[in-house]
């Protein structure tokens, strides 16, 4: 993996598989303590405690066509290499939270890379999922939350093209807004 956006495809990617409905991407970048903290959470089927405690081991996946699940072990030893770590809680039938946190100015930190294509692509082809996102970088906060974007629409799903530009456009424009070093 070479940039943030696509691990936290990869953990979003997990809340979809946990039947998610609502999934929450919080990022946020503190120069001056010098942090990065990525933070996804879902109203998935969550895991059992034991689950929860294993989830990061490279050996656990609910996989079938492969016996390792990576997303989650890989993600924390990114985190861990940038001064960092990965912290994950889960309940049972309601939901799972996963938060990662590093060094911002990390010299092997990825760049956060494509992420309006990448947020974007998962809001116009999940239509059955919500997504909310907030970008916090000092102060100053964006949020994006798909369900208030339909209602302003009076849309049932984003999927149309020239909406998906427009999001895209606008993440991207807010990420240059706040002045995200990510
Ligand atoms: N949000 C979640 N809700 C419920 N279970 C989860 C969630 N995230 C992870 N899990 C459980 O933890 C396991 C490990 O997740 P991980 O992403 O590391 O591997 P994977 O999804 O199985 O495989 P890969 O990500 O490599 O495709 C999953 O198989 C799943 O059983
Ligand atoms: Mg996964």
């Amino acid at each position: 993996m070479q940039e943030l956006s696509l691990h936290i495809l990869d953990v979003v990617e997990n809340s979809l598989a946990a039947g998610a409905k609502l999934v929450t991407i919080e990022i946020s970048e503190n120069l001056e303590a010098d942090l990065m903290t990525v933070v996804i959470s879902d109203d998935g089927h969550g895991m059992s405690p034991s689950d929860a405690a294993r989830a990061t081991d490279p050996f656990v996946t609910s996989r079938t066509t492969r016996r390792v699940g990576l997303g989650l072990s890989l993600w924390q030893a990114h985190a861990r290499a940038w001064d960092g770590d990965l912290e994950l809680s889960s309940k049972p039938s309601l939901g799972t939270r996963v938060k990662a946190w590093f060094s911002l100015s990390h010299i092997d930190r990825q760049p956060l890379g494509d992420w309006p294509g990448t947020i974007t692509g998962l809001i116009m082809t999940r239509p059955g999922v919500d997504f909310l996102y907030r970008h916090q970088v000092g102060e100053d906060e964006f949020e994006l939350d798909s369900r208030e974007i339909k209602a302003e629409l009076g849309v049932e799903a984003l999927t149309d093209a020239h909406v998906a530009a427009f999001l895209k456009d606008e993440i991207s424009q807010a990420l240059a807004a706040l002045g995200s070093t990510a």
